[in-house]
């Protein structure tokens, strides 16, 4: 049976809680840490709700004391981002192996310590690059030899109204916390990326702003005169507020526990202090010689991407329209929270291989779910938790370096923003010396 404690009790920590549970036979959980008791207490009360007991729950400067006592094996991080490195770099001094939410972190000095910390333990650390166990991007994984070798790679995507001002409200708006999008969220496509093309980055380019969100974005018309969602009148109505009240999972994870540390989870998303950008262009020159033209949207009026492979036998396309529009009633909702989707939102997938000289053909996948990331979180968690995981003949699980990899590239993006350049990765961080 292997030992595992969670550290970062928020929202996401609810899918590995539920997971452990579900593989209880395997895996338990024996301990939660955080800096906010209240959502500690939530999800202890959610384990007595699935009819489990509640685990020891510890203030998170005593994560150190809660490994040795609590014999912990694994330790799952699923912290802000900017604190996965000192529990990942803790877990691993202390004797654990370890699993972190995606970015791995959000610098490349952090991302050197945990490497070295990695190799001079001997210790693991994987990271949930979720989208990796999506059928639809396990078939593209597939079949991309059918195009021969890869030339290069246009990449689109398109986060809506609903889930892209979503990191506008919180956390994330502040780049120290999150690395920014390029980092926070084009890091699961830039892993998907050198997956893919078994490849990495050389050499990065990248242009962009903050351009429809922050104060920047009042001069659309669409900003109201509040600072955050709960309790303003002038809130009323605003597609952008989040309306937490409404929501049990949201009072009880945030609304309620703000007392403890003060974390607003509702700000206008037109609110000063945004440092994060929104609109993002990206060209990526790979180690093997690909190139990628890459772009992130986070304020569009439908979700979901468009991926294109120019190969020497033909044409790999990928299309997914994850929801058409955003549905008024449900826009100030949570993509992912039960209740979020309105059946008025269409969502549709294309999977194409355009041979040369021959009609194209269309690739049928089968498992793909609207939910949980395509189908991907729940085949990709007993993976993660069992210790007999089944058989990964597409190497869909990703270590740190993999981790290193895919920061790496939306490092070296933001170092480009900031100083107008192309990047060489490898003045970033130098991977073959720490891998
Ligand atoms: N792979 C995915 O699809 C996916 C989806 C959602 C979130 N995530 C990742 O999960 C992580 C958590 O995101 P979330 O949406 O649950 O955020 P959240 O704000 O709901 O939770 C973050 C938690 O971290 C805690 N925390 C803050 N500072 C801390 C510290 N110094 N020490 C310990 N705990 C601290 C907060 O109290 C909070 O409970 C992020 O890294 C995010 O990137 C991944």
């Amino acid at each position: 049976m292997t030992r595992f404690a969670l550290v970062g009790a928020g929202a996401r920590a609810g899918m590995f809680v539920r997971a452990l549970t579900d593989h209880a036979g395997v895996a338990q959980l024996v301990a939660l840490a955080d800096t906010n008791p209240a959502r500690l207490a939530v999800h202890n009360r959610r384990l007595e709700d699935l009819g489990r007991k509640p685990v020891p729950a510890y203030d998170a400067a005593d994560f150190t004391e809660m490994l040795r006592r609590e014999r912990v094996d694994v330790v799952v991080v699923t912290t802000v981002d900017r604190y996965h490195e000192q529990y990942l770099v803790a877990a691993m001094e202390a004797g654990c192996d370890a699993v972190t939410e995606k970015p791995m972190t959000v610098d490349a000095a952090s991302c050197r310590r945990i490497l070295e910390t990695s190799r001079r333990t001997g210790r693991s650390v994987r990271v949930t690059f979720n989208y990796r166990y999506n059928p639809l991007h396990e078939a593209v994984k597939r079949e991309l030899r059918q195009i021969g070798e890869i030339g290069s790679v246009h990449f689109e995507w398109l986060l809506d109204v609903r889930h892209g001002a979503d990191y506008f409200r919180r956390w994330h708006r502040d780049k120290a916390n999150s690395g920014g999008l390029l980092v926070h969220k084009a890091g699961h496509h830039f892993d998907l990326v050198n997956w893919w093309l078994d490849d990495g980055p050389d050499q990065v380019f990248a242009a962009g702003r903050l351009f429809f969100y922050g104060e920047q974005g009042r001069r659309h018309g669409y900003a109201r005169d509040y600072d955050r969602a709960h309790g303003a009148a002038a809130a009323e109505g605003d597609p952008f507020a989040l309306r937490m009240a409404d929501e049990p999972a949201m009072r009880e994870l945030y609304l309620r526990a703000e007392q403890h540390d003060g974390y607003l989870r509702d700000r206008n998303v037109f609110a000063p202090g945004v440092t994060i950008e929104d609109d993002m262009a990206v060209l990526v020159r790979y180690a093997r010689g690909a190139s990628m033209s890459y772009h992130l949207t986070a304020y569009a009026p439908w979700e979901g991407y468009r991926v294109m492979f120019n190969g020497s036998r033909g044409r790999l396309e990928l299309e997914v329209v994850e929801t058409d529009h955003v549905a008024p009633a449900s826009a100030a909702g949570v993509k992912g929270e039960p209740g979020s989707l309105s059946t008025a939102e269409r969502g549709w997938r294309r999977l194409l291989i355009r041979p040369f000289w021959a009609p194209p053909r269309e690739i049928e996948v089968d498992g793909y779910s609207r939910q949980g990331h395509g189908g991907a979180d729940v085949r990709m968690l007993a993976d993660l938790v069992r210790p007999d995981p089944p058989a990964d003949p597409l190497g869909r699980s990703a270590d740190a370096v993999a981790g290193a990899r895919a920061l790496l590239t939306g490092l070296a993006a933001n170092e480009s923003l900031a100083t107008g350049q192309a990047v060489r990765v490898h003045d970033l961080l130098d991977l073959e010396e720490l891998s």
